[in-house]
């Protein structure tokens, strides 16, 4: 059954990767300009405009104030708000004297009708890993408890479910036990959103959809043991959020972008 009339339209875009320099290369792939098609392609689509972009992290590869200029200038002509988290390559600090302004806010909560979207930061400086720790955890809880009644969606970087992918899991969310805990003890949570993985998935843990995004720019292969590149094109996630609490979702692939 189609559905219509979604409650909430989000746009995800993950791991952007963005640098310094415009035409940098990432895995042989010129983040800028996938970035650039991926908008594109939304804007393209029936789907569009929505009433948010969700950036789950992985914004800069290179931690720099160009990258994150460079991002904002891009989508702030779109006239859509934009949330963000920081992933392992971000630099929190920067992003909240560039990101978090205006139509853009760094972490935080967006209330929109009957649903929630809790912005979950699991940075942690120095780590590729994420991790929560008391503090967050206890944000989230309060988090939780603020939006009592609602359907909530969390939105992280990192991935709190094994991929089956050995290099990829090392690196997940580490108190990833303590997050499931919180959320199983909240009724509202409908769904949980990753990026970091660049791979699309999409799977149900008690009751609570786990979606993973691909990057906007290079794919891991899913499944690998070992770092290994998937041949697959920069990509892109539309979210519709119902209000019965159901989620419609798909990926959209971007074909055709020159790799560099
Ligand atoms: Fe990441």
């Amino acid at each position: 059954m189609t559905r219509k009339n979604p409650a909430l339209k989000l746009l995800q875009i993950s791991d952007t990767h963005l640098h310094a320099a415009a035409d940098s290369r990432m895995r042989g792939v010129t983040t800028y300009a996938t970035f650039l098609a991926v908008l594109e392609h939304a804007q393209r689509d029936p789907r569009w405009p929505v009433d948010a972009i969700l950036a789950t992290g992985d914004i800069v590869q290179d931690e720099s104030r160009a990258g994150y200029e460079r991002f904002r200038a891009a989508l702030e002509p779109l006239g859509v708000p934009v949330y963000s988290i920081p992933g392992n390559h971000d630099d929190p600090k920067l992003m909240s004297e560039i990101l978090a302004s205006g139509s853009f806010q760094l972490g935080g909560e967006l209330r929109h009708g009957p649903w929630s979207i809790v912005m979950l930061s699991t940075f942690l400086a120095g780590e590729d890993a994420g991790g929560l720790g008391p503090a967050r955890l206890q944000g989230l809880r309060q988090a939780l408890a603020a939006h009592a009644g609602q359907h909530v969606l969390v939105a992280m970087h990192h991935h709190p479910l094994p991929m089956g992918s050995a290099w990829l899991d090392g690196v997940a969310l580490r108190d990833a036990a303590d997050f499931w805990r919180v959320i199983d003890t909240h009724r509202g949570v409908r769904g949980v959103i990753c990026g970091h993985v660049h791979q699309a998935s999409d799977r149900t843990r008690n009751d609570v959809r786990f979606i993973s995004t691909p990057s906007t720019c290079a794919q891991f292969l899913p499944g690998s043991e070992f770092f290994a590149l998937d041949e697959r094109p920069p990509g892109m996630r539309w979210l519709e959020l119902y209000d019965d609490g159901h989620i419609d979702t798909e990926i959209a692939w971007v074909t055709g972008v020159p790799r560099a």
